[in-house]
């Protein structure tokens, strides 16, 4: 298996990138600053911006599967989202007519990015999170995964889009509970550990494709 990785330095990419290398995949990642990537040794290594097209080109070329977990170091509007994703689109796009077409992609996204992720939540708790939470100070991510959705599901290609809440670098659990509809009934947060499981699971199962779906503890 060849897994194109965007995101491989952060939190939760750290985590996928080995996961995937104890799986036995080779991994092509993108990297602004390899030095600082303790596993650079181990993984193909793209150095560059998912803001460049030919970077972003490169990383994905000749992948059976794409996995992301960009974002934003901050909580202000840095548009990492909405300049990557389109980029990463358009490249898996352009390789239809390949002999090989890369047609899979997996993100981490949030509970954030469509107003019906709080429909299972209770009433108060949905009045907090959508206005206190979402509209003022997660105003930005929540925009950017709203314009992540946008991409993928406008796109014609096999996109799962991983939906959280709060992400913790607790250990993981082994056990969550899983939502096509909406963020489970009061589920608050998940660690990055259980969420990199849950990706690494949809490589190879068809059930979440072209499909948003909720996780949480
Ligand atoms: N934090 C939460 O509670 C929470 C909850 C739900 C969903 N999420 C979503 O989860 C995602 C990832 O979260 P995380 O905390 O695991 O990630 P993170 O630690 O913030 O890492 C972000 C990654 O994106 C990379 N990146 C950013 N801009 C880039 C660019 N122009 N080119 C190449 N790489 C770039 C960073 O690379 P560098 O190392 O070079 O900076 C890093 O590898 C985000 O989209 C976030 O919205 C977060």
């Amino acid at each position: 298996m060849k897994v194109a990785l965007f995101g491989a330095s952060g939190g939760t990419g750290k985590l996928l990138t080995e996961r995937c290398l104890a799986a036995g995949y080779q991994v092509s990642a993108l990297l602004r600053t390899p030095a600082m990537f303790a596993l650079r040794e181990r993984v193909r290594v793209v150095q560059g911006s998912a803001f460049d097209p030919d970077s972003v080109r490169e990383t994905i070329e000749g992948a059976d599967v794409v996995l992301s977990a960009l974002g934003a170091k901050s909580l202000r509007k840095e548009d990492v989202l909405e300049r990557a994703v389109p980029l990463i689109v358009a490249a898996m796009q352009a390789t239809a007519t390949m002999a090989k077409p890369v047609r899979r992609i997996i993100v981490l996204g949030s509970a954030g990015a469509l107003a019906s992720s709080l429909d299972k939540q209770p009433v108060w708790r949905r009045w907090i999170v959508q206005n206190i939470v979402y509209n003022t100070f997660l105003k930005w991510p929540v925009a950017s995964q709203v314009s992540q959705w946008k991409d993928l599901s406008q796109s014609d290609l096999d996109w799962t889009m991983v939906m959280p809440p709060m992400l913790t670098n607790a250990a993981g659990r082994g056990s969550y509970r899983v939502d096509g509809e909406a963020l489970p009934r009061n589920g608050s947060r998940i660690s990055r550990e259980d969420v990199a499981d849950f990706m690494m699971r949809q490589i190879n199962n068809p059930e979440w494709v072209r499909k948003g779906v909720y996780l949480s503890w």
